[in-house]
């Protein structure tokens, strides 16, 4: 009897193992297009309320705690005037922009620009020594931990390992041809310099040394981000510029085709701006860098300026094959 009904009854439970098994395997799905915001007002006079505050100060008038001209230099963190929301847009909570909602929940990550798992911590700093040409905040600072809470505040909610509909950057693929920085300087006469001015220079919500910041950030220029940020790089300037500017501009109600996104990211990022020293050191593992890398050295023989310029598309399908051989030689040898 036994022999009998025991196959019948571990039907269910191998149904039931198996859909377990599965919904490990695929993690929820948040939209952050639709994902509610929450209310910085909501929260108490208690530790968690004051240090989410002074994270969201921090994030917004950056310059003006950290920024190169406040009095107390120990306090100059950053090397230059941008704010953290001058990228992160809307207080670091807008879809595509690079959001802050949901980085809680998605840290300790794999990065392939360090080829290590990267904490929270470490990414902040990694904007903080790039994006804002500056230095690295203490981990037990007031500052660092303000930031963090900042960030975990807008990520409550959303459970680890969640998937984010709306982070990062648009996911729009490059147009497959060299971008033109001739072109660029067109688009950027045509849609940028009104606010970010004719030589990238911004413009400054006041004088030099009264911590106001700009109204218009810089592009270029020695108080914009540093040749080894995100933004430096042509694919990843693109896809913010083509679903966030000019300013107004957002993933539904786009301004710029991408070819004019992409040639002004490249005209940007041919113009002068701090330089950051030991750029060859990112991206250790050659076939996972970046393919708008501009640093040597690479994998491959795709000229410099191809690195630079595009068209990146041969570059990442020449790189996820080597990537494929290499991994099925590893296992072949196990
Ligand atoms: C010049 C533009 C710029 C500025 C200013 C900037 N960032 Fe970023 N930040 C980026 C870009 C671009 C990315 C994502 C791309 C990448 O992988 O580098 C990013 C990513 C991040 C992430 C990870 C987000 C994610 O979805 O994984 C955090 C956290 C972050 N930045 C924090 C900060 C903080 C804190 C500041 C201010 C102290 C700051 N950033 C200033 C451009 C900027
Ligand atoms: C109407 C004014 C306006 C126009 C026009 C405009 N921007 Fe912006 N831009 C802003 C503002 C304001 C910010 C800061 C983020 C925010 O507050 O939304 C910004 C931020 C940026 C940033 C990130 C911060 C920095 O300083 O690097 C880049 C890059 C950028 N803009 C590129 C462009 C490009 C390229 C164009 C033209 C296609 C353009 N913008 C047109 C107002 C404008």
């Amino acid at each position: 009897m036994r022999h009998f009904h025991a196959p019948l009854t571990a039907i269910p439970l191998v149904l039931a193992f198996s859909a377990a098994a599965l919904g490990q395997a695929a993690p929820a799905e948040i939209d952050l297009r639709d994902w509610p915001i929450p209310d910085i007002e909501t929260l108490g006079d208690d530790d968690f309320g004051r240090a989410v505050r002074y994270g969201h100060r921090l994030a917004t008038e950056t310059h003006a705690v950290i920024g190169p001209e406040v009095a107390d230099e120990s306090m100059r963190y950053a090397g230059n005037n941008l704010a953290c929301t001058s990228c992160h847009q809307e207080e670091a909570t807008k879809p595509f922009a690079m959001p802050w909602t949901g980085v809680t929940a998605v840290f300790p990550q794999y990065r392939a620009r360090e080829n290590d798992l990267q904490t929270v911590e470490d990414r902040i700093n990694g904007c903080m020594e790039r994006s804002m040409a500056g230095r690295p905040l203490p981990l037990d600072s007031a500052e660092m931990r303000g930031i963090s809470a900042y960030i975990a505040f807008l990520s409550a909610g959303i459970p680890v390992g969640a998937k984010l509909i709306g982070g990062g950057t648009i996911p729009e693929p490059a147009p497959d041809r060299a971008a033109d920085p001739a072109a660029g300087k067109l688009v950027y006469e045509e849609h940028c310099a009104v606010c970010h001015g004719d030589d990238g220079e911004g413009m400054r919500n006041g004088e030099v040394g009264d911590l106001a910041g700009y109204l218009y950030p810089p592009v270029h220029g020695d108080d914009s981000y540093n040749d080894g940020a995100g933004m430096y790089r042509v694919v990843m300037a693109y896809r913010f510029i083509l679903a966030n500017m000019p300013e107004g501009a957002d993933h539904e109600n786009r301004v710029l085709t991408p070819d004019e996104a992409y040639d002004v990211a490249a005209y940007i990022n041919t113009q002068s701006r701090q330089q950051k020293p030991g750029m060859e050191n990112d991206f250790p593992d050659r076939l996972r860098k970046a393919v708008d890398m501009p640093f040597a050295p690479w994998a491959g023989d795709f000229p410099a300026e191809q690195h630079k310029f595009g068209p990146f598309k041969p570059i990442a399908e020449w790189q996820a094959a080597e990537l494929k051989k290499r991994q099925e030689a590893e296992r072949a040898a196990q």
